[in-house]
């Protein structure tokens, strides 16, 4: 693991985002793993910005999102699908057939997890992995106890989680239950991974996960075990 202290929450963007553009230079048709949350906000304006002022494009690339909440659709505010529109889709050449995220409208959610999981394989998994981490360890929503070899599953979020994303929502009470998540493998599959963890509110979890105790009780210590990890951090 790579750990790199930032100095403030615009450079943890910046060079996450120029992480971004140079795979993107190396490799346009890569196949990109993309997060929500207020980690990296940051980063989809730095990475907009770049596209912009030229020199790379987004046409070949596949993206796949970490998770979306079961019973949220595209059009809801509150839905990852609607903020990575917002933050992202909107502003750059990704053609809407290759921006992937889970359905949480599915009818069947057992096969739309195992549609998904096919998708990120059939696309040869994840050349480049964007992570946030939670205060409780987790990746994507693997909360504590998600089994290492878990793929893309439906994950019953814990009250800690529904607490801390309430800011987004009217009231903690509209924050769905559940969600579909990439699983610990699936991530694991990714060539490269980027996590981004800034705030004293990540301290404890960096700290953590710095001590370096590899557990399911911890589901982002998983990362110990993959050869090509960066995380950027700081508070
Ligand atoms: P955050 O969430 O980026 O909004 O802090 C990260 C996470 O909970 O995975």
């Amino acid at each position: 693991m790579h750990w790199i202290q930032v100095g403030d929450y615009d450079e943890m963007s910046e060079l996450a985002a120029s992480i971004f553009e140079q795979q993107l230079l190396r490799k346009p048709d890569s196949t990109l793993g993309l997060a929500t949350g207020g980690s990296p906000q940051g980063f989809y304006v730095s990475l907009v910005k770049r596209y912009i002022n030229g020199g790379f494009s987004f046409k070949k690339v596949n993206t796949f999102n970490l998770d979306e909440y079961i019973g949220l659709g595209p059009d809801d505010e509150t839905s990852y699908h609607h903020y990575m529109k917002r933050s992202f889709f909107d502003f750059v050449d990704i053609p809407v057939s290759q921006q992937h995220l889970p359905n949480g409208l599915a009818d069947d959610l057992l096969l739309e997890c195992q549609l998904y999981e096919q998708a990120i394989e059939e696309s040869g998994w994840i050349d480049l992995q964007l992570l946030g981490i939670g205060v409780n360890g987790h990746i994507g929503f693997n909360e504590p106890g998600t089994a290492f070899q878990s793929k893309t599953q439906v994950i019953d979020l814990t009250e800690e989680t529904r607490n801390k994303n309430s800011k987004y929502f009217s009231s903690e009470a509209e924050v769905p239950a559940q969600a579909i998540t990439m699983g610990l493998r699936t991530i694991m599959k990714a060539k490269q991974i980027i996590l981004l963890a800034f705030g004293e509110e990540k301290a404890g979890a960096i700290a953590r996960l710095q001590a370096g105790t590899v557990t399911e009780d911890f589901p982002a210590s998983i990362l110990h075990h993959h050869p090509n990890v960066k995380v950027l951090y700081g508070k």
